[in-house]
């Protein structure tokens, strides 16, 4: 179980495949240092993210590297702080508030809708669900409209996030001076003063004792003396890396897989036309946080394109004490790979693995088992806080842009995959759009 197979940097998703295929599905990288393992089995999944997840912290390369942006932020940090963090954030993320997002998206989704040439043409739908992600963030989580501010914040974080990627990919010595590192160090103070202008901003707004939006419980928190002005920094940058260009990749790989299967996507077609009354110039309607349980092959395809293309591809864990997984002893130190993207495509348990085939999670939906290994949001008490804010805003954004329109690939375009923080498509999307009327 021992492997030495090159090309993780040029092809990190081929080259965990050539892995398990090759070891299995413990397999232990050479290191110099503390071991890594990659675990490919869902039963190994689950002991680490779910049974006995007190054995393991996130004290790992990958979060590592994040938390040099994020700081200790919700995703990043362990035990006590990350307790404590989680149960302030909490109530921003409950059910009640889904409503809000469900709004914010249609409408995020219309004015993206809105700039689409009404003739048909091609897009960049990439950019698109970027925009349109970031706005429902902003206007959702920090209760207001996203400006220059909460612009300049996103784009200090993606620069940031680039020389993170950069970083890990050829770790360097602390002390050495490099290019990189300036760049860096430069990027986070761009960051600093973007989050504390969205944060006066905010102030400036005036905070109501009805407020729930996220930063409001922050801005409550650091006022009670029970948040220090560094983690509400910290948990803004966090909120802008974990819900923007997650749901934004979601979105595009969803049109990416409906545009190459058109059968699947006449089935959604259908569907909206049932559901919100016949296509935009038939007088349809936009949906509505109302529509979601009649949305069930909207939101199939959703999941399916999460199970092919899950953005968070990889989580990582570090063992606190000696713990047994799927029969292996691991020494305390050992960091171990979990991938969804390889989970995903076990074809006893997803067959034909490779096809994109929405029904999968329609009726009964999953069997028990591949609910298990279905992780696009993880599993365990480090759940996804997101999870359901982005699979509301997924659906109700793929949603209000069918209705009126189809998406069709660009004749010669390739799609080529980017594994960094998330699954991205390289160079972005391009889509051609054509005006849809009822069958
Ligand atoms: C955690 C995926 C959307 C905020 C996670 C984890 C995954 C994930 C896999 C667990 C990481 C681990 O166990 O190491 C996704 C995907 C999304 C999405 C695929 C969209 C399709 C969002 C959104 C937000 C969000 C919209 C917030 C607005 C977070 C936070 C955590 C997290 C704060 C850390 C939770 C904790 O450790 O307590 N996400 N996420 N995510 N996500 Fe999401």
């Amino acid at each position: 179980m021992v492997a030495a197979v090159p090309g993780i940097r040029a092809d990190p998703l081929g080259f965990l495949a050539r892995l398990r295929g090759r070891y299995g599905d413990v397999v232990a990288f050479p290191m110099p240092r503390d071991p890594v393992v990659l675990l490919s089995s869902p039963a190994a999944a689950r002991r680490v993210l779910v049974e006995n997840h007190r054995a393991w912290g996130k004290r790992t390369a990958q979060y590592g590297a994040l938390s040099a942006v994020t700081g200790t932020g919700l995703l990043t940090s362990d035990g006590e702080v990350w307790r404590e963090r989680r149960r302030t954030a909490q109530p921003a993320f409950h059910p009640r508030g889904l409503g809000v997002v469900a709004e914010q998206s249609v409408a995020a989704a219309g004015r993206l809708r809105a700039t689409w040439p009404a003739a048909g043409g091609v897009v960049d739908v990439d950019a698109g669900a970027l925009q349109a992600t970031l706005e429902v963030v902003g206007r959702t989580l920090f209760g207001g409209e996203v400006t220059d501010d909460g612009e300049r914040l996103v784009a200090a974080v993606l620069e940031a996030l680039e020389v993170v990627v950069g970083r890990v990919r050829t770790p360097l010595p602390a002390w050495l001076p490099t290019p990189a590192r300036r760049r860096l160090r430069r990027a986070v103070a761009t960051l600093d003063v973007a989050a504390a202008d969205v944060v006066a901003r905010r102030r400036a707004r005036g905070l109501h004792e009805d407020d729930g939006d996220l930063l409001a419980l922050l801005l409550r928190a650091v006022d009670a003396g029970d948040l220090a002005p560094e983690g509400l920094r910290d948990e803004l940058v966090t909120t802008v890396i974990a819900g923007h260009e997650t749901v934004a990749s979601a979105l595009t790989w969803t049109l990416h897989l409906l545009a190459e299967e058109q059968g699947a996507q006449a089935r959604v077609a259908e569907e909206l036309d049932a559901v919100l009354g016949g296509a935009d110039e038939d007088g349809g309607r936009a949906p509505a946080w109302a529509d979601l349980r009649s949305l069930v092959r909207t939101r199939a395809a959703v999941e399916e394109s999460l199970r092919l293309f899950p953005p968070a591809w990889v989580v990582s864990r570090r063992a606190l004490v000696d713990d047994v997984v799927d029969g292996v002893a691991l020494p305390a130190g050992t960091t171990v790979i979990i991938s969804p993207w390889l989970l995903h495509r076990r074809p006893e348990l997803f067959p034909d693995p490779e096809v994109f085939r929405p029904e999968r999670f329609e009726g009964e939906g999953l069997g028990r088992e591949a609910r298990g290994a279905y992780t696009p949001f993880g599993a365990g008490p480090r759940l996804c806080i997101g999870r359901d804010f982005a699979l509301v805003e997924t659906t109700l954004v793929l949603a209000e842009l069918l209705r009126g329109a189809s998406v069709h690939p660009v004749p010669g375009e390739r799609v080529r995959v980017d594994a960094l923080v998330t699954m991205r498509p390289r160079d972005g999307l391009r889509l051609r759009l054509a005006p849809r009327r009822r069958a």
